[in-house]
């Protein structure tokens, strides 16, 4: 049922519960990570960015999907505007046979696109990278901002008539000042964004803006030799080199959407590099700001003193934590660390930390500890008002964090402590 024109002319409203759906059922791209992200896969006539730092594995990933979607038989096309046709080619040939129906537009004129969705009306298209295409009728060098919105102006309204799913690539900095991208977000329906260190293998995909579906939810994918393969059990990738009984470390149960995944937060600290200077803090794949102010936190209510050190905090394996539930377990790895107590093994952490050093609740504690306790952890430090957990997994319920610091730090036969003791 499509709007109806009413008396006036103007045309008539219809039953929202009447609209048709079937142009918004999202196809399947094969690739059971990315479709996870987007909540079943691409939709029809729907514009996609694909964002990331070069070399991250955008083209490596969107070439997948691409050969994903012809080997159904379809015909797919990818306008390459950066890369070569032989240098796509072989990249292909990496991951696999090529199958006939994927079709290569080498080109920078972002109007030939118009021509492939009259000749071969495709099932997707894959146009890499909007910083690379140019609109004739448009001044301004490629990349810029007014050559950027003018092409993904153009390919949105092609999108939106020939009802084909088209995706973008855009590159964006380590800082996001790329222009581009920030232009381009307001036109397309779906952001995603493409993460990793260039030295861990583990790369992840996210949708921060979505109009087809939920954001928040992560794809993982390990780069090979062969291109991305999914990641199904990535407590291996991040777990797999943690050695027990080093102090400075302590195991997160983080939330990704729907997903749990168990993070190793690592803490270390030094003797300030220079008495002059303000000591360093350094934080990889752990926010900046929030180990700042739990070290503020840890002096003033959990009895750690620092001083003047340097003091380095990381999440292992090139992910990227964010949210405060990941307060706790920073907080035990940066105590332990000081102290140079092991946390033991088998303990999980997460909670968020207060500004007066109170351990708060955290959304989907459940889903937290089933994995954990899936995954072989028994003893979990978590806020008071936990819910209860699966069997199997014991709940260490603290207040403050100098409670779940006396506890994780406690020696053996140590008598202020009377809870059980958490130090390997
Ligand atoms: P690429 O997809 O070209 O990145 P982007 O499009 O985001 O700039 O990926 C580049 C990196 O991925 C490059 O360093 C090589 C590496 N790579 C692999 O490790 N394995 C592979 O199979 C492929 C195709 C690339
Ligand atoms: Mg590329």
């Amino acid at each position: 049922m499509r709007n109806g024109a009413s008396a006036g002319g103007y045309v008539a409203p219809v039953p929202l519960c009447a609209v048709d759906l079937s142009g918004a059922t999202p196809r399947p791209t094969g690739l059971a990570e990315l479709d996870r992200v987007l909540g079943g896969g691409f939709v029809p006539g729907s514009v996609s960015l694909l964002g990331g730092e070069p070399g991250v594995g955008k083209s490596t990933l969107l070439l997948q999907v691409l050969r994903s979607v012809a080997e159904t038989g379809a015909v797919v096309v990818l306008v390459s505007a950066e890369e070569s046709s032989a240098q796509v080619r072989l990249r292909a040939e990496r991951l696999g046979p090529v199958p006939p129906t994927l079709l290569l537009l080498e080109e920078t004129d972002v109007r030939a696109v118009a021509g492939i969705l009259e000749d071969c009306s495709p099932a997707l298209v894959v146009v890499d990278s909007i910083q690379a295409v140019c609109d004739p009728t448009t001044s301004g060098l490629p990349g810029g901002v007014p050559q950027v919105r003018a092409c993904a102006e153009f390919l949105v309204r092609l999108a939106k008539t020939h009802a084909v799913p088209f995706v973008l690539v855009g590159h964006v900095t380590k800082d996001g000042t790329l222009a581009g991208p920030r232009v381009l977000e307001h036109l397309v329906d779906t952001v995603m964004t493409v993460e990793g260190d260039r030295h861990h293998a583990l790369r992840m995909v996210r949708a921060t803006k979505h109009r087809f579906g939920p954001t928040g939810e992560l794809g993982l994918f390990a780069m090979g030799d062969a291109g991305l393969t999914a990641v199904t059990d990535p407590h291996r990738l991040l777990l797999g080199d943690r050695r027990p009984g080093i102090a400075g470390s302590a195991v997160l149960a983080a939330m990704e959407g729907q997903r749990a995944l168990l993070v190793e937060i690592q803490a270390l600290w030094a003797p300030a590099s220079s008495d002059s200077a303000p000591p360093r803090r350094s934080a990889q794949g752990v926010d900046g700001g929030r180990l700042a102010l739990l070290l503020a936190v840890l002096e003033q209510h959990g009895g750690v003193v620092l001083g003047r050190t340097d003091v380095f905090a990381s999440a292992v394996g090139g992910i990227r934590v964010t949210e405060p539930a990941a307060d706790l377990a920073l907080v035990l790895a940066l105590a332990s660390a000081v102290a140079t107590i092991a946390i033991a093994p088998d303990v999980v952490a997460f909670g968020e930390v207060g500004l007066g050093g109170e351990i708060r609740q955290v959304p989907q504690a459940e889903r937290r500890l089933s994995e954990a306790a899936r995954i072989g952890f028994r003893r979990a430090v978590v806020p008071a008002s936990c819910p209860d957990g699966p069997p199997g997994i014991e709940l260490l319920r603290v207040e403050s964090v100098s409670e779940a610091t006396t506890l994780a730090l406690a020696r053996a036969g140590d008598r202020s402590v009377t809870r059980q003791r958490l130090s390997a």
